[in-house]
């Protein structure tokens, strides 16, 4: 007959000696797996004789027993060390770089987008805003644009389809100015009642960025494009003004002391007089500096915005003037960046994104910096 005493003695023995989960796995093999010396015990009590069995039988369950909890007690405290083991090990240093990961950018036509908002709000402008989809009124026709005049179809413009009830034909927007439109506009509908602005009051001093759109499609043109709109609007304005505000727009967007530039007569319908901004420049050698050299580079179109304009949007042109701008946001992108190919801009291409693109976290501000 086996002695339990010393079986019981001698596997606790074993269980304290086995220092590692593999090894207390071992121990509770030997006794409680298939052919374990416990297990063997408990299939050889079927060959006792009644007597036997009731003496030996609860002696090697209880044996079998106090084994199970204290095998569960011991792995348990074994798992507990080695994880503890395991955490005093496996240190993380914090203080190393995060490995590289493609990270996204910021498209240049955002970042000049924001450079030039940021330039401009720092001479008091605020932004304003209007849609994409905008009707014939706004568009065009309180710009001045005369009806089935050529200047309409001039924009290549995207019509849609007209509304069956009103007969109402919208259109993509050509440009922003018809946000200049949106931010004076008042209306008194009836004869005799007061103004009401759908817009602000002036004095104004907005710019308005967003897309515009038009059927047209090459080296330099996109059907859809971005602009930034402006629109001074107070008492006294002159093209004093207009002029002191846009060199100095230029200058700081180009990141210079200041520019050489000139105003060339040019015509828009909303504005009187117009004119085309150019800067001096150099495109000697496929490389294009600015302040120097004999060519000069066209920059945007402006003027004093048309009394027309004024009394469309229910302002007394006796009483307020204004200057009004407009420039592309892209080319202007492409110019400051050096991108020489407009289309790639839209392709959505990540390895064109990662060569100029700009890092999202130094967004432009007067107090950072531009670019
Ligand atoms: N809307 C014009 C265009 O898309 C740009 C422009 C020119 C806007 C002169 C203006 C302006 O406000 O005064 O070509």
């Amino acid at each position: 007959m086996t002695d339990l005493a010393q079986l019981e003695l001698d596997l606790t023995n074993a269980m304290h000696a086995a220092d590692t989960t593999a090894a207390l796995e071992e121990v509770r093999v030997a006794a409680l797996g298939k052919s374990g010396s416990v297990t063997t015990l408990l299939k050889g009590m079927g060959a006792l004789s009644p007597d036997e069995r009731r003496i030996q039988g609860p002696l090697i369950n209880g044996l079998r027993d106090r084994l199970t909890v204290a095998l569960a007690d011991r792995k348990a405290a074994l798992e507990a060390a080695e994880l503890d083991a395991r955490l005093a090990a496996e240190t993380v240093d914090l203080s190393l770089p995060a490995p590289p990961r493609r990270k996204g950018s910021v498209h240049p036509t955002m970042q000049a987008m924001d450079e030039i908002v940021s330039i401009f709000a720092e001479m008091g402008f605020a932004v304003a805003e209007g849609p994409d989809i905008e009707d014939d009124f706004h568009n065009f026709t309180a710009l001045n644009f005369p009806p089935d005049h050529p200047a309409r179809e001039m924009h290549d413009t995207f019509f849609l389809k007209p509304d069956p009830e009103t007969g109402e034909r919208k259109v993509l927007r050509t440009h922003t100015s018809p946000v200049q439109i949106r931010t004076m506009h008042r209306t008194n509908d009836k004869p005799g009642a007061p103004w009401i602005a759908s817009g602000q009051e002036p004095p104004i001093r907005v710019i308005a960025p967003g897309r515009t759109f038009r059927k047209d499609s090459d080296a330099t043109h996109t059907p859809m494009f971005h602009q930034v709109e402006g629109l001074v609007i107070d008492r006294d304005i002159h093209m004093g003004h207009l002029k002191w505000t846009l060199e100095t727009f230029v200058a700081r967007f180009f990141e210079l002391d200041g520019v050489e530039a000139r105003f060339r007569p040019h015509h828009f319908p909303f504005t009187e007089p117009s004119a085309e901004m150019d800067i001096r420049c150099d495109r000697s050698g496929g490389e294009l500096k600015l302040n120097v050299g004999d060519s000069w580079m066209e920059i945007l179109g402006c003027g004093m915005v048309h009394p027309n304009v004024l009394s469309a949007a229910g302002l007394d042109p006796n009483e307020w003037q204004g200057f009004a701008f407009g420039m592309g946001v892209d080319r202007l992108a492409m110019l400051k960046y050096g991108i020489p190919d407009l289309r790639p801009m839209f392709d959505a291409d990540v390895r064109w994104l990662a060569h100029f693109g700009f890092s999202a976290v130094q967004a432009p501000s007067a107090a950072a910096g531009l670019s």
